[in-house]
C-alpha cells in the first residue's frame, strides 16, 4: 500500500457538480472542513465508475484524510476494500446506497408523502411523476412515498404516469412531452432540476403554469424562487448534510474506534405559485 501522511484532506465524491442541490452541499462541508483546518477535494463523478475509482485513487494518493461520498456508487464492497485497505474512514449519504457506519440521513419517504398530501388536496388526481431512468436508493423512497399516498387515498398513480428521464433539467425538458401527452393536472418531478426543465417545455407547448398544470419539484435549489411561477417544492437541508457529515467525518478520522453515529435532519415543504387549487 501507499506510504500515507495526513494531508488535512477530506475527499468528496458527489454525481454531479452542475446541481446548486450539491453546491450547497459542498458548501456545508468546506465551512466545517475550513473551521477545522481541513481542505476539501471535490469529484463529480457523473455516475460514471471509471472516473468513481480513477478519484478513489487519486484521492488516497494525494493523502485524503477522510471520504464523503454523495453519489451512487455501484458496489460498495470494492469502495469498502480500497478504502479500509489505505486506512481512510468513509461516509455514504444522499445518493449512496446504506451501509454500516456514520449516517447522515433526510427522510425522502417522508418528502414524497407531504407532496402527494399537498396535491391530494388541492384536488389533484390525476398527476404524473417525472423520475430518474436509474433512481438511486433515496429518489426511489421519495418516490414510494409519493405514490403509497395516492394509494392510500384509492387514488393509484398507473404505471403509464410514471416517466423516467435524466435528473437534471435537460432530463426535464426532454420528458416534457410524454408528461403531457398524459394529461396530468399536475407534475411530480423528482428534483427541482427537471422540474425546471419541465417548465421550459411546458412554456413550448402554449401551456401556463399553474392555470393549465400544476408542477411541484423537491430540493429547493435557489432557482425555485427566481422561476416563474416560484416553484413549490421540498427543502432538503443540503448545507446541513455537508456540514454533518463533515463533522462525522472528521470525528471519525481523530477516532476510528468511536461508536457509529446517525444525524438525521428535517424537511420542510415549501408552497409558493406553482400549484393550483382544483377543488
Ligand atoms: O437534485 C439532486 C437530487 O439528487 C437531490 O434530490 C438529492 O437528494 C440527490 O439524491
Amino acid at each position: 500500500s501507499l506510504i500515507r501522511r495526513s494531508g488535512h484532506t477530506i475527499g468528496v465524491l458527489v454525481p454531479n457538480i452542475n446541481n446548486p442541490f450539491f453546491s450547497r452541499f459542498l458548501r456545508g462541508i468546506e465551512s466545517v472542513a475550513m473551521d477545522n483546518g481541513y481542505i476539501p477535494l471535490i469529484f463529480g463523478s457523473n455516475n460514471n465508475q471509471k472516473l468513481e475509482s480513477y478519484y478513489l485513487f487519486e484521492s488516497i494518493r494525494r493523502a485524503a484524510d477522510g471520504m464523503i461520498i454523495a453519489s451512487a456508487i455501484s458496489d460498495v464492497s470494492y469502495i469498502d476494500n480500497i478504502l479500509n485497505q489505505n486506512g481512510i474512514p468513509y461516509l455514504l449519504t444522499d445518493q449512496a446506497p446504506i451501509t454500516e457506519g456514520d449516517k447522515v440521513d433526510v427522510n425522502n419517504y417522508h418528502g414524497g408523502e407531504m407532496l402527494a398530501d399537498y396535491l391530494i388536496k388541492k384536488g389533484h388526481r390525476d398527476v404524473t411523476v417525472v423520475t430518474d431512468k436509474q433512481p438511486t436508493l433515496n429518489l426511489h423512497q421519495r418516490l414510494v412515498g409519493f405514490l403509497d399516498m395516492f394509494k392510500r387515498h384509492q387514488m393509484a398513480i398507473p404505471n403509464e404516469r410514471i416517466i423516467e428521464t435524466d435528473l437534471t433539467k435537460l432530463g426535464g425538458y426532454h420528458a416534457a412531452k410524454s408528461a403531457l401527452a398524459t394529461k396530468p393536472t399536475a407534475i411530480f418531478a423528482l428534483n427541482d432540476e427537471i422540474a425546471i426543465g419541465l417548465y421550459r417545455g411546458i412554456h413550448e407547448a402554449g401551456l401556463r403554469i399553474p392555470d393549465d398544470i400544476s408542477v411541484v419539484g423537491y430540493d429547493d435549489i435557489d432557482l425555485a424562487e427566481y422561476v416563474t411561477p416560484t416553484l413549490t417544492t421540498i427543502h432538503q437541508p443540503a448545507f446541513e448534510m455537508g456540514e454533518s457529515a463533515a463533522k462525522l467525518i472528521l470525528a471519525r478520522i481523530q477516532d476510528q474506534k468511536r461508536a457509529f453515529q446517525e444525524v438525521s435532519l428535517p424537511i420542510e415543504l415549501i408552497e409558493r405559485n406553482s400549484v393550483r387549487d382544483i377543488r
